[in-house]
């Protein structure tokens, strides 16, 4: 796939209307619907200040949560605009709708230099489905389109792939962040690269594992992904998270990466529970046999060692997914463990979006990082090495 887009900085915007996708799919809390984590209003601010200082009108939109094509209030993006009106220090307009009256108006008298958003974009039943009529209907709005939803650039919807069918379509700085250092670590990297995969399930990584078995050195495997391996090496994992049509799968990874001479590492050693609770007492086991009462929760001691080791002289580090249930105290060492290898080494650190973002910042460890992606499932797609469309749709340079 081509990452060489054209951004901001290879068109005129000065006195045109932008319509800029964000992904401002940012977490609320359930009963007051605050924001509570505006990381990804953050990141898009570069462009809307560049765009702004530029002269331009911009017409940003977004999705927020799965709203299916209803308009639900308790997904209105109205939050957002206050949110973000806070951070820019400026009026941001909002419109009660998508592509309806209140924000064809705004849009229309939107002036240089002014910023509005537009509703949810998934209050649109032809949003997730890549309608054209409605992607011409958000074109019309604006005369160039902006991609700067790093987050969404999986998604083929109207508003991130299907409206560049109507408008010059360059990427904004967000985007072009993201391509150039996961792009850069995955086509040309400083090595050893290290990928650092964990999470619950193989099933979800099948990709990425197969992707990196062509570029990694090494491969560390963790998370509750890690018993399907165990049980593909003939062990007992008790009560441990476990994918029943993964294992010879799981079996055949290990094959592979000992054919393609890529060292794969897997646990040595874990902490073991006999029940799933934040107050489950945690249990050394030295191997890889979890006791028939217990399911194995957190990678222990031995492996902590021997994964920061591998980190420790890496060229560039790629971590997704947690090494435990990090949410639970008990368990969460692992993950912290590992978060402050790679906050330690020289290597490169990029961090895919998701439950490993969110633990690194949990842990306090994200500003040690050279990267976190605002991405979770387009990150993972992305290691995947798969076309992502909110990408291939932007003008090549
Ligand atoms: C995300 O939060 O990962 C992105 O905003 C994409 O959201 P989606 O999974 O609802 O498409």
């Amino acid at each position: 796939m081509n990452y060489n887009k054209k951004t901001v900085k290879d068109i005129d915007v000065a006195g045109k209307k932008v319509l800029l996708r964000c992904d401002f799919n940012v977490p609320q809390d359930k009963a007051t619907h605050a924001i509570t984590d505006d990381k990804r209003i953050r990141a898009a601010l570069p462009t809307i200040q560049y765009l702004l200082e530029q002269g331009a009108a911009v017409i940003a939109c977004s999705h927020l949560g799965k709203p299916k094509g209803e308009v639900k209030p308790e997904l209105s993006l109205a939050p957002v605009a206050v949110r973000l009106s806070e951070l820019l220090g400026k009026e941001v307009i909002m419109a009660s709708d998508v592509v309806g009256e209140d924000a064809t108006a705004k849009a229309a008298a939107l002036q240089p230099g002014q910023i509005m958003l537009l509703e949810n974009t998934r209050f649109e039943p032809g949003e997730t489905k890549n309608d054209p009529e409605l992607a011409k209907k958000m074109a019309a709005l604006a005369e160039v389109y902006v991609s700067d939803a790093f987050g969404a650039v999986h998604r083929a919807h109207a508003s991130t792939a299907g409206v560049a069918d109507y408008l010059p379509a360059v990427s904004g700085f967000l985007i072009q962040k993201e391509l150039e250092i996961m792009g850069g670590a995955l086509a040309n990297p400083k090595r050893p690269l290290v990928a650092i995969l964990g999470g619950s399930k193989v099933s979800s990584k099948i990709g990425v594992i197969n992707n990196l078995l062509e570029i990694a050195d090494t491969i560390i495997i963790g998370g509750g992904m890690c018993y399907t391996f165990f049980k593909a090496q003939g062990a007992n994992v008790g009560k441990s998270l476990l994918e029943e049509d993964w294992i010879e799968y799981a079996g055949q990874m290990m094959k592979k990466a000992e054919e393609k001479g890529v060292k794969m590492l897997l646990p040595v050693d874990g902490m073991a529970a006999t029940e799933f609770s934040p107050d489950a007492e945690a249990h050394l086991v030295d191997g890889i046999d979890i006791p028939e009462n217990m399911m194995g929760m957190d990678i222990g001691p031995k492996t902590i060692a021997l994964y920061a080791e591998a980190v420790k002289d890496a060229g560039t580090v790629i971590w997704n997914g947690p090494m435990g249930v990090f949410e639970f105290a008990n368990f969460a060492e692992g993950t912290r463990a590992v978060a402050k290898a790679l906050a330690e080494t020289n290597a490169i650190t990029i961090v895919g979006g998701g439950d490993s973002a969110a633990a690194v910042a949990q842990l306090g460890f994200a500003d040690k990082m050279t990267h976190i992606s605002t991405g979770g499932g387009a990150s993972l797609e992305f290691l995947e090495g798969k076309e992502l469309p909110g990408v291939a749709c932007l003008l090549d340079k």
